[in-house]
This record gives C-alpha cells, structure tokens and sequence, in this order.
C-alpha cells in the first residue's frame, strides 16, 4: 500500500479558499507523480463562521487538528471582524497551542519575476529566514494601568527562555547544514540595545556553534543593519535566525524583495509535532471570487508541507514547476495583472509537475 498522509485544510477568508483549491491541485499532482497520496479534511475557521457564530476556533479544535499529518491554511482576515480578533484567534492561537516554534520564511526570487531591488536578479536573492514562533512580544506578557487617565503606562515584555532560544536556534543549525549552499548562519539581534535577551542568544548561538555545528560558519547582524544588508547586499545571507518580532518585521522587507505577497510562502512548523503552512500574504478580501488572485505563494506553501513530510523529490517538483512557470508564462505576478487567471495558474504548474 502506498504511503498516505492526513492534511487539515483552513482555507479561512478571502480569496485563502481560492488559492488553497489551485495548491491542492499541485499537491495531487506531485503525490499520484510521487507515490503517495493525500487525504484532506476541510475546517471552516475564519472571519465568515465567527461572524455567524460568534466562535473563533471551538474548543476542540486544537485536539482535533494534533491528530493530522499537516495543516494547510490560506488566509485569515476578514473586512468586518476588528482587527486582532481573527489574528490572535485563530493563527496565533494555532502557533501557540501547536508549539510550532519555528516560522520558516524563505525569500527568494524567482526567475522571470521582478523585484524592486536594482541590479538584482535569482542569483543574489535566495535565502531563508528562520523566525522564532513562540516567544517574545507574543506571548503577551505584560499590562496596562491607569489606562485612560494622563498617567496610564503600559509594557509588553519581550520575553525569551534558554529552552525557546537553543530548540530554535538548533533548528536553524540544522537546516543551514541541510540546505548546504553557504553554511552560514547569521543571527540577526540588537545587542546594543536589547542587552539582556540578545546575551541570551548571543551565549547560545555561538555555543551551540561551538559545540556542535563547527562546519557551520556564524555570523552577527542587528536588526537594523539586516534591513539594509537585505536590500543591498542580499547575496550575503544563507539562513537568517532570529526573533519573533524582529523576524515578523524582516520576513515583510524579504517578501517584497522576492516579488510581493502573492509569491512568499512560510511554514509554522514544530518539527516534533503537527506543522501548519501558510502563505505570508493576507486574504486580499477585495479580490474574492475573482479568480485573478495569484495562487503560486500558496502552491509553494504545499512544497514546503511536503518537504516536512519527507517527500523531498515531490516538493522539488513543485518548486521546479512554480520556476518553470515564472520564467515562462506569467507577465507579472500581482493579482490581475498574471495573464491568467488563478486556476490557470494552478493548471500550468500541476500540468509541469
Ligand atoms: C505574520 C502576520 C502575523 C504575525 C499577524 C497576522 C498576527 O503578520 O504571519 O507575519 O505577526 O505573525
Ligand atoms: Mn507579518
């Protein structure tokens, strides 16, 4: 019997269901191609239940999804729920509970789609982010006093344990030692400033390094100096690792760099437990049911879901088939502007797959 993996599918809001539809279409593809075959089940979270019935996620939720293979998610976002709700909600909720304590952000320019870096082609962009998922300014940690008066202070904490920053930091060893191109890990910090929580990660990163990883080269990047750094010398950077917060800012800048929201994956991922993959981009209310959404960041979500299945020659695929189709066939690679609609897109590249 063929190899058989269970996926939650969360198309969530806008046009997430739209490009969720045209991934699975590519996922198919590569699984009858490779061998194995896929099994989805659909959950309805997202802005159009909760506003229905006042849920965000039910209580059995979390229970429910530890039990898939993967999860697969669109988009979460909706015009007429108030900002955060949905956010902390659903995706941070997910992150949370799942301990996906690991947000993968590869940056990285395909051929054939422009970037509005000058002189910049696929041969200097090509990198990965690796965002810590589970700490700092995100758990929360913190509060308000006398709010509304002239005297009201309020603090959020950013906020690191040794055990956040070493699995983090241990996975980011490892998938610079996988990827094998530079083996150069850069830590991206802000030691002159945040002291007491960039020693932390400074002490582990370089005796982790050390101790372990000495084929590993170790860089040091603040976070200010990384922005620039992306922008001009983007060739300089293998894996990046850093904060949540910090990696939330620069994962942004990256993406525009590679082409724009409707081409940047990412996966929060818990290399111990249940993964969920998303594409950066939000769910482009706007464009809903239009079919001109461009879906690729979505397929190349379902690429990164099969690599952490294992199924690395079936994520190559799909990586090759989205290149293929840059280069070849889309003119551009903003909603409307492809030269095909989003379900042409996801023929093309389940056709080369
Ligand atoms: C992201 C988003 C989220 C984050 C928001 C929507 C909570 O910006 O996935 O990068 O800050 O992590
Ligand atoms: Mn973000």
């Amino acid at each position: 019997m063929s190899k058989s993996y269970n996926i939650a599918v969360i198309g969530g809001d806008g046009t997430g269901p739209e490009v969720v539809r045209e991934g699975i279409k590519v996922l198919d593809a590569a699984a009858s191609k490779h061998g194995f075959k896929l099994n989805y089940q659909d959950f309805d979270f997202g802005g159009d239940r909760y506003l229905r019935t006042g849920e965000v996620l039910p209580e059995s939720a979390v229970e429910e999804l530890k039990k898939f293979d993967s999860i697969y998610l669109g988009a979460i976002g909706h015009p007429d729920v108030k900002p955060g709700i949905l956010e902390k909600g659903i995706l941070l909720k997910l992150r949370f509970e799942l301990d996906q304590y690991v947000n993968l952000r590869p940056v990285k320019l395909y051929p054939g789609v422009s970037t509005p870096l000058k002189d910049k082609g696929p041969e200097h962009i090509d990198y990965v982010v690796v965002r810590e998922n589970s700490g700092d300014v995100y758990t929360g940690a913190g509060g308000v006093i006398m709010k509304g008066t002239p005297d009201e202070m309020a603090v959020q904490n950013m906020i690191y344990s040794r055990m956040q920053v070493d699995r983090c930091l241990r996975y980011a060893f490892d998938y610079t030692r996988k990827r094998n191109k530079k083996n150069t890990l850069a830590l991206c910090g802000k030691t002159n400033v945040v002291t007491y929580v960039f020693d932390l990660w400074e002490r582990a990163f370089h005796e982790m390094g050390e101790a372990e990883y000495p084929d590993i080269k170790r860089e040091y990047y603040h976070v200010d100096a990384t922005c620039m750094w992306m922008v001009k010398n983007p060739e300089w950077f293998d894996v990046i690792v850093t904060t949540n917060m910090f990696g939330d800012i620069i994962t942004d800048l990256g993406a525009i760099t590679q082409g724009g929201m409707g081409i940047a994956a990412g996966g929060n991922i818990n290399p111990e437990g249940v993964s969920m993959f998303e594409p950066i981009g939000g769910s482009a209310p706007k464009y809903t049911g239009l079919n001109v959404i461009n879906p690729l960041a979505a397929i190349a979500c379902g690429g990164m879901m099969l690599e952490s299945l294992g199924e690395d020659a079936a994520a190559n695929a799909i990586e090759q088939a989205i290149m293929d189709i840059t280069a070849n066939k889309l003119k551009d690679m903003g909603a409307g502007k492809m030269g095909y609609s989003t379900t042409e897109v996801g023929d093309l590249v389940a056709e080369k797959v």
